[in-house]
């Protein structure tokens, strides 16, 4: 299938200008940001003052560092509207992460952040490759996540005709994916798998639907997984990047000519690398924890937010702003199995090296003997019965390629649950 080449022409100026242009409009926007901030949301006023932090002495990107992070715990201490910087009444959109623990947090939009998520997400989809006129199948979440309206947005601004389905009915999706003859289809990685199945199933095969483009983000996935994806649909598979603290889909967007990770919205994004032990800036090209601060937005001016996503930052190829390494996973996703760091990213990676085993699982740890223990539940691609060698083969690889020991037991093709969303790769049943 041919690769479509986003036309240089139709790319925003920002996209192709030089360092130093991205840079200082960074730092005046970073100016607005920090000083909007300050006046208007009453806990970064005291947390700035607590480390003598002014906005109107910042000079230069690097003094950014100077302020204090913002976590998620931030954001519930002020639930709702508590770090709104605008009056409620300018508030158009709020959306909400659901949270497993306590309250939700609250995000919310001024009319202007609508139109910049819209623009940045239309821009997400030119560089994944499509064009206003495509039909855009949406099959993330519709609702509080951000998932189903900002791609909803987003595609409408893209000029393109939105098929907005969200995520569940799977047979339906199927269907309507054969009768609408869509070119794009934005759904999680591991949802799209649920639904090449049910093509399966239904007799459609999947190489050979309309759809030509897919942009999967909202949870970790791998390049394994993404060539997976392209066999199984013969499609092109690009991954967007986001979060609703921070807006929400479409702060980072591969570029379909070199699928060479996320490139990061950096005019309205300002990224940074954190180590999360010492909470120290890193080098660019040194893992660590993301850490943004918005440029451009209203609403919920959010600075140094710790995504708590592990990854590195890489230099410009396609676009003239950095891009960033497929996230590995989330700090609180990572497994510590007797002092060994070990991410579901590492183990999907592993399944994908047998060819016995199919892409769908989930790690459980529990603690019997006051030790961690590591179990992986993976399905049998279907027809395959030798599962006891595959589980060994895999229990091997793990220890050689992770160094850790798991148990591993393969069930029967269609075992595990599907996600409709974002796959739980991790049941914890160590007691609290
Ligand atoms: O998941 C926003 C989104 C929707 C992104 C649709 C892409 C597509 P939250 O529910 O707030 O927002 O979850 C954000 O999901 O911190 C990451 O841990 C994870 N995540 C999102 N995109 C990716 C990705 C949306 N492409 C959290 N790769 C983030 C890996 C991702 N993890």
């Amino acid at each position: 299938m041919p690769v479509k080449h986003p036309n240089p022409s139709d790319l925003e100026p920002i996209e192709r200008a030089s360092r130093d242009e991205l840079c200082a409009l960074q730092l005046q926007r970073l100016q607005w940001t920090l000083r909007h901030a300050y006046k208007n949301v009453p806990h970064y006023t005291a947390a700035f003052d607590a480390v003598g932090a002014r906005p109107e002495d910042v000079r230069t990107l690097t003094d950014l560092a100077r302020f204090p992070f913002t976590t998620k715990k931030d954001l519930r201490d002020h639930y709702p509207f508590g770090m709104f910087a605008v009056p409620r009444s300018e508030v158009v959109r709020i959306h909400a992460s659901s949270g497993t623990t306590g309250k939700p947090t609250v995000v919310g939009y001024t009319r202007n952040d609508v139109e910049m998520w819209a623009a940045l997400v239309a821009r997400s989809i030119r560089a994944s490759g499509g064009r206003a006129g495509d039909i855009v199948h949406i099959a993330y979440g519709y609702g509080l996540f951000t998932g189903g309206l900002g791609a909803h947005y987003g595609a409408e601004r893209m000029g393109c005709t939105v098929i907005p389905m969200s995520g569940g009915m799977t047979e339906r999706q199927v269907q309507l994916i054969a009768d609408f003859k869509p070119d794009i289809i934005m759904v999680t990685p591991s949802y799209m798998l649920a639904i090449a199945e049910e093509m399966r199933r239904q007799g459609v095969d999947p190489t050979s639907t309309s759809l030509q483009i897919g942009i999967f983000g909202a949870e970790p996935w791998t390049d394994a997984m993404r060539l997976e994806i392209e066999k199984q649909l013969a499609i092109d598979a690009v991954d967007i990047y986001g979060l609703s603290e921070v807006i929400g889909p479409g702060v980072a967007n591969e570029c379909i000519e070199s699928k060479d990770g996320p490139c990061i919205w950096e005019d309205h994004f300002y990224p940074e690398i954190v180590n999360p032990e010492t909470d120290e800036p890193v080098a660019d090209g040194e893992m660590g924890e993301l850490v943004f601060t918005s440029l451009t937005k209203e609403a919920l001016p959010i600075i140094r937010y710790r995504t708590r996503d592990l990854t590195r930052l890489l230099p410009p190829t396609s676009r003239s702003m950095r891009r960033m390494e497929k996230i590995t996973g989330r700090t609180d996703d990572m497994m510590i199995i007797r002092g060994v760091n070990v991410f579901p990213t590492q183990i999907e990676e592993l399944i994908f090296r047998q060819p016995a085993l199919a892409p769908h699982y989930y790690c459980e740890i529990t603690r019997p003997q006051h030790l961690d223990e590591l179990k992986v539940y993976v399905e049998a691609q279907p027809g395959q019965h030798d599962s006891a060698g595959s589980a060994q083969q895999l229990e091997h690889h793990i220890k050689s390629y992770i160094g850790v020991s798991a148990s591993v037991e393969v069930v029967a093709a269609g075992g595990i649950e599907r996600s409709l969303g974002k796959a739980r790769r991790i049941i914890d049943k160590r007691p609290r």
